[in-house]
């Protein structure tokens, strides 16, 4: 797909997501944990009105979350490095289909909030060695490399810079995504 082709459709595609993202809260409440967890620097569970569907809250540290991540996607479907992986997604969002798009956002901020210490909600997606062989999921063109994974790693930098995160929150949440290459970068893929 041409490069100004596929620009448009994903700004469009941010567009209307904006208008209709959900979440997937389980309730409300606050961290039991003894000092402040990686979520709670990113915003943690304080509530927020959420700017892409007006009238509704949301935990600030997962709007922050979700913030990141729908920006790293669209990073990455520019990414002549590592788009090839996600060639489902990109012809679904190209044919006007957003429900993968959908999916993902969620499963991926689901991942992360849980992953920085979110108790308020859960993950429901497929296990990171499940997600990302192709044996066992039909949406990933590949097994990843650690020269991709290093590349989606880039991504989300950029993803959060453009959101203006902190650096050392970018640091952080970096090394967080670091400690799962050896489930992401399968060597010896299971099927
Ligand atoms: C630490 C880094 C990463 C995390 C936390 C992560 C997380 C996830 C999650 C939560 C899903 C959704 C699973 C589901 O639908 O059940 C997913 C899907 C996927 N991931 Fe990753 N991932 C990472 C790195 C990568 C890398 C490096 C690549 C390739 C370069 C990649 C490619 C994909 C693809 C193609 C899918 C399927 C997308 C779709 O549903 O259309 N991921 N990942």
């Amino acid at each position: 797909m041409k490069k100004a082709a596929l620009f448009s459709v994903l700004l469009g595609l941010v567009v209307t997501l904006s208008l209709m993202s959900s979440c997937s809260k389980k309730s409300s409440g606050s961290s039991t944990s003894t000092g402040p967890t990686l979520y709670d620097s990113l915003g943690g569970s304080t509530m927020v009105s959420d700017p892409a569907n007006p009238g509704t809250m949301i935990e600030q540290g997962r709007l922050g979350i979700r913030s990141v991540l729908d920006s790293t996607i669209f990073v990455i479907a520019g990414d002549t490095l590592i788009n090839g992986f996600f060639q489902v997604l990109l012809a679904e969002v190209t044919a006007g289909n957003t429900s993968g798009y959908t999916a993902l956002s969620n499963n991926l901020t689901d991942f992360i909030c849980v992953a920085t210490g979110s108790t308020d909600y859960k993950y429901g997606g497929k296990s990171m060695t499940d997600a990302h062989n192709p044996g066992t999921n039909s949406r990933i063109s590949g097994y990843v490399t650690t020269a991709a994974f290093n590349e989606f790693i880039a991504d989300v930098v950029v993803g959060a810079k453009q959101n203006n995160l902190p650096s050392n929150l970018i640091t952080s949440v970096g090394a967080l995504l670091e400690t799962l290459e050896g489930t992401i970068v399968q060597s010896s893929p299971v099927q």
